[in-house]
């Protein structure tokens, strides 16, 4: 297929580049820093695009079979709009172009389910002040991201991860229809779910929630990494 992916150079997206390269797919990557981008192959390109700026997204979109969004940036006090405003470009740059296949990863923290086994430090504590502070307004823009995908008419999955982190080489991950009950998820694993709604229906307008269980991070060091010291 010819795909796109925004926010093909963070660390899901390089590697949902790679995999997708690897399956024989052509793949446009879109970055505002294509000086910075690690892969080269013939049939990778790498174009210059904000998804504020949607003539770039346009540019970016015309003439694909599918749209792949690994698009994020960290947490902030300030208001956070890119994954509604950027969703909602490339949504209308889809209708425009007569794009039909949308996947796009949002996260598990948008709509948290109570785990009785997940332990009181983590369910009273980490977890409500990542979701209420820390990535409140992260959170609610990814939330108003999901209600313009699912509003839309295109043939769309969002796929919702728990908190990420690196494996050498994609695991016998799981998914589940909106809510799986595991915390962490591979970005290796998340690339492989998301190429794998290009194939396969199942989860055509759905949510689907991925998660890793064959290996398990350190949740401090996790926690401290992607909510403190992640760099854009
Ligand atoms: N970290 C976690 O534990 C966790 C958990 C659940 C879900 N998620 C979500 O999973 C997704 C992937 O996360 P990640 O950590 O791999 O990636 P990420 O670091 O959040 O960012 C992905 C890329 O988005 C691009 N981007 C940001 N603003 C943009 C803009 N205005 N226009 C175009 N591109 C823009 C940036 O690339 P350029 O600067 O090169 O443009 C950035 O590298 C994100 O949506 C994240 O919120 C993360």
């Amino acid at each position: 297929m010819n795909i796109v992916i925004f926010g093909a150079n963070g660390p899901t997206g390089r590697i949902l580049t790679e995999q997708a390269v690897a399956e024989g797919h052509m793949v446009t990557a879109v970055t505002r820093h294509p000086e910075t981008f690690p892969h080269q192959n013939a049939r990778l390109q790498v174009v210059r695009g904000d998804v504020f700026d949607l003539s770039s997204v346009e540019h970016a979109v015309s003439g694909k079979d599918a749209v792949l969004s690994t698009l994020g940036v960290p947490f902030s006090r300030d208001e956070i709009t890119v994954y509604s405003q950027g969703v909602a470009h490339i949504v209308q740059a889809m209708n425009k172009y007569n794009v039909r296949r949308l996947v796009c990863v949002s996260s598990s923290a948008t709509e948290p389910h109570y785990d009785p086994q997940g332990g009181f430090i983590f369910e009273r504590i980490i977890q409500p002040t990542i979701i209420k502070t820390i990535g409140k307004t992260l959170y609610t823009d990814m939330r108003r991201m999901e209600t313009l995908v699912k509003n839309s008419k295109l043939d769309w999955t969002i796929v919702r991860p728990s908190g990420l982190f690196e494996t050498p080489a994609v695991t016998p991950y799981k998914m589940a229809e909106t809510y799986i009950r595991g915390r962490f998820t591979s970005r290796a694993d998340l690339a492989n779910c998301m190429l794998s709604q290009l194939t396969n229906d199942q989860y055509l307008r759905k949510v689907v929630a991925v998660g890793t269980f064959a290996v398990k991070p350190n949740m401090l060091k996790l926690i401290m990494r992607e909510a403190f010291q992640k760099k854009h």
